[in-house]
């Protein structure tokens, strides 16, 4: 959720009015992600390397996250939203988590989308926390080392049995991805929106998606793979073609 001291900037606001705004357009999102049927909704609102911005800024931050989750559990829980939380949690100031853990509770059952909040995550922190879990397995004995693959790796990260995500989208024209899902964003299609997050709305996500409708996802295979009945000359095209006469 990117640009939001460059749209305060540019009206000459402090930062934190942008990301007052910048709540604005996280309602709008998971009210609109809900509503279409999005599964899994991951929002990365403060990483570890925000710990290092200035210390009335980090304090404004946590305040806000605070007052949203209390104003906003209500309204998640009507809605049938499961609020998730990834990130070292243990680092976040006592009320951010009261509020923070009240909210996974309320929810748990709920079964419409899946929120997701990154908070003081980073994707490095969260390898490390699932290297240092998978040595202290294979040092228990728990875990022998030629079992580990993809899977295993996968499941000690903080997102579990959580997908992949299809779809990461960047706001505020920048090309980077900063820190966030770095394993589990292998091979997510990535949107890169010009606007800066407080101005972002459902109508740029449903732009987001469809731009990634458009996509081939090809997994690192080739067309026909993906698509076997458009190959006429594959085993199930030529199958196909002898079957329907096409
Ligand atoms: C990045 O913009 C944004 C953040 C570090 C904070 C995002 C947090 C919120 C929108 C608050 C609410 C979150 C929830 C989940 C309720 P930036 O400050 O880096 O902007 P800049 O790059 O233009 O300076």
């Amino acid at each position: 959720m990117d640009g939001n001291g460059r749209w305060a900037k540019k009206r000459g606001l402090p930062r934190i009015a942008g990301h007052n705004e910048g709540v604005e357009s996280v309602r709008d999102t998971v009210e609109a992600c809900g509503q279409i049927g999005v599964k899994y909704l991951t929002l990365y609102a403060f990483s570890t390397e925000n710990w290092k911005r200035p210390e009335d800024e980090v304090s404004m931050l946590m305040r806000l996250l605070m007052r949203a989750l209390r104003d906003e559990t209500d309204k998640l829980h009507r809605n049938n939203v499961r609020v998730h939380t990834i990130g070292e949690t243990a680092a976040l100031p006592r009320e951010v988590r009261d509020e923070l853990y009240e909210a996974i509770e309320r929810t748990q059952h709920n079964t419409g989308l899946n929120l997701l909040l990154a908070l003081s995550y980073s994707g490095r922190w969260d390898l490390t926390t699932a290297v240092r879990r998978i040595a202290h397995e294979v040092r228990s004995g728990v875990l022998d080392p030629s079992s580990i693959d993809d899977h295993i790796i996968s499941d000690h990260l903080s997102t579990g049995s959580i997908p992949d995500p299809d779809l990461l989208i960047r706001t505020s024209g920048e090309f980077r991805i900063s820190n966030f899902l770095l394993w589990q964003l292998a091979y997510s299609e990535i949107v890169i929106s010009e606007c800066y997050w407080p101005e972002f709305r459902r109508e740029e996500l449903y732009k987001a998606i469809t731009s990634y409708q458009q996509r081939e996802r090809r997994f690192g295979m080739v067309s026909e793979q993906i698509h076997p009945k458009k190959d006429k000359s594959s085993f199930v095209g030529k199958f196909l073609k002898s079957v329907s006469g096409i």
